[in-house]
């Protein structure tokens, strides 16, 4: 059986982090909430369990407390920064307020042999953020790390495989924190590590086939990465069994329709029925202006269309399962729930009507976004599938500032392929997290062409850097790339006559400009 590590979750920002860091060092890891009950977590026969900081001080009122009794379950436990001091308290060492608090990088002085800070440097940094300091660590323990303020930074038992350390070794602050984490679970806990890509891509595989026997299920491709990897996943388990159907909206970026349906559905084998239902779309969009208008327009039709297909589609016999590409993230924020009832409030198949009754095939439930990745490069898609950047739902419908017509359209394919073949080229694709092109249709200012005056559109470029899409920075371009994107454009779309750069982040502005 595989091995699991429960990262239990006391309120840090970290704790994801840390789950994607064990996974890393090649161990299955999940992350569960502090006031889980101790016997329900063992019950989940972990192989460890890691507690993970949080904001609270050990004296709050409040604060959330380890139940001893995950020390006497004969389980490896190690404790970082406020699971450390709350794991200390619990086994009767001593947490101080010395008034002495640290933020940021720290060094750590080790103190003596041991195996979780084996072969690293005497003196390391490390990243701290804390109030309280364990000053007495529990009876059995060595103390193997200090800090100038800290006491006890560090700690083990061997005997018991318990183990903490006050500092963030998830954080990329902490240098060695990776190596930490390798010698807690490899070799204190005594895990294999045997998480890898393939086992992943067997065991999901395993899974799905027992969930979905021998009955037919649907697909909505986007194009995205999730549905892509998603669909390839199913489809390695349950082959025909899966139909995917690809609703072209017409607000697709260029080359990326011809993209699912020839290259993805040639490569894979993959069942991919094409609805074009642009010129629909474009009616249904003539006049409008409003950004939510659009949203729903589109959102609208999206949903008609699928239903219809899915409808049709059943007369060669019925779907009992939907596949969705839900990622871990969205799991563990909306409380880590069983998903069948809850079909994600996305854009893409969210609000499907009540008589389309599905059970849901989640194969990504498990999987951050660079583990799908992977994955998707280990079932052999290509990497500018992989590779690719977030795109909206709504599309290019809402790159449009204006109302959206065909050849308005054309106008912003043209801009935005420029602009993205131009950043694949300065090898700054992957760097660079998002990279809408807007068109300002409803705009025109006068430029010269040649030996004439015209009255053109300006387009927007709007590079981002991020993590989640929540908060935003624009990325610094290099000066040469944006002149290049700037000259093709003008050089190539003959409409637009002038091209800005979008320098705010995210607060105050959005990503999209609609
Ligand atoms: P904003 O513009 O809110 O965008 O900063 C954050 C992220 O969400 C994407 N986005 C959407 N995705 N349907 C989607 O599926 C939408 O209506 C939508 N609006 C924005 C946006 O591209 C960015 O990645």
């Amino acid at each position: 059986m595989q091995d699991l590590v429960l990262v239990v979750d006391f309120g840090a920002q970290y704790a994801q982090l840390i789950a994607r860091r064990v996974r890393e060092t090649q161990v299955y890891s999940e992350v569960v909430p502090s006031n889980m009950p101790v016997a329900e977590m063992l019950a989940k026969k972990p192989s460890a369990v890691i507690l993970s900081g949080g904001p609270s001080s050990v004296y709050a009122e409040g604060a959330p407390q380890i139940d001893a009794a995950l020390f006497e379950a004969d389980v490896p436990v190690f404790g970082i920064c406020y699971g450390f001091q709350a794991m200390t308290q619990s086994l009767g060492g001593t947490v101080t307020k010395t008034g002495l608090s640290e933020y940021g990088g720290t060094e750590l002085d080790v103190d003596s042999d041991s195996t979780l800070l084996t072969g690293l440097p005497e003196r390391q940094s490390v990243w701290m953020s804390h109030g309280d300091s364990v000053t007495e660590a529990p009876d059995g323990f060595t103390v193997i790390g200090h800090t100038e303020r800290t006491p006890v930074a560090a700690f083990e038992n061997l005997d018991r495989k318990l183990a903490g350390v006050q500092y963030h070794p998830e954080v990329a602050h902490t240098p060695h924190g990776q190596a930490v984490l390798r010698h807690f679970l490899h070799d204190i806990a005594g895990i294999k590590p045997s998480w890898t890509f393939g086992n992943i891509i067997d065991e999901q595989v395993e899974r799905i086939r027992a969930q979905v026997g021998d009955k037919r299920v649907l697909c909505a491709l986007s194009g995205g990465v999730d549905s892509s990897v998603a669909a390839a996943l199913v489809h390695k388990a349950v082959g025909d069994q899966l139909t995917c159907v690809f609703v072209d909206h017409g607000l697709l970026r260029q080359g990326e329709a011809e993209q699912v349906v020839n290259d993805y559905a040639q490569l894979t084998g993959i069942d991919v029925r094409a609805v074009d239902v642009s010129q629909r779309f474009l009616s249904e969009l003539k006049g409008v202006t409003d950004p939510e208008e659009k949203r729903k327009i589109i959102g609208r039709e999206f949903i008609r269309t699928f239903e219809q297909s899915a409808r049709d589609l059943a007369s060669e016999g019925e779907f009992h399962y939907l596949v969705q590409g839900t990622l871990y993230p969205d799991v563990v924020e909306s409380g880590g729930g069983t998903g069948t009832a809850n079909i994600k409030s996305h854009h893409n198949v969210g609000g499907l009507p009540e008589d389309l009754k599905f059970d849901l095939v989640e194969p990504l439930r498990t999987l951050f976004k660079d583990e799908v990745r992977a994955i998707g490069l280990e079932l052999g898609l290509p990497e500018s599938l992989v590779w690719r950047q977030p795109f909206p739902g709504p599309g290019l419908g809402i790159r449009i500032i204006g109302e959206v017509t065909h050849d308005r359209l054309e106008m912003l394919r043209a801009a935005d392929a420029i602009a993205r073949a131009e950043l694949k080229a300065a090898g700054l694709e992957r760097s660079v997290w998002q990279f809408p092109v807007v068109l300002l249709a409803d705009v025109h200012s006068v430029g010269v062409q040649g030996d004439g005056r015209t009255y053109g559109h300006p387009v927007v470029l709007r590079p981002v850097s991020s993590e989640d899409a929540m908060t935003a920075d624009w990325s610094r371009l290099p000066y040469e790339l944006l002149s290049k994107i700037s000259t093709r454009i003008t050089n190539e779309v003959p409409e637009i006559n002038r091209v800005v750069v979008d320098v705010t982040s995210k607060p105050p502005g959005t990503i999209e400009w609609e």
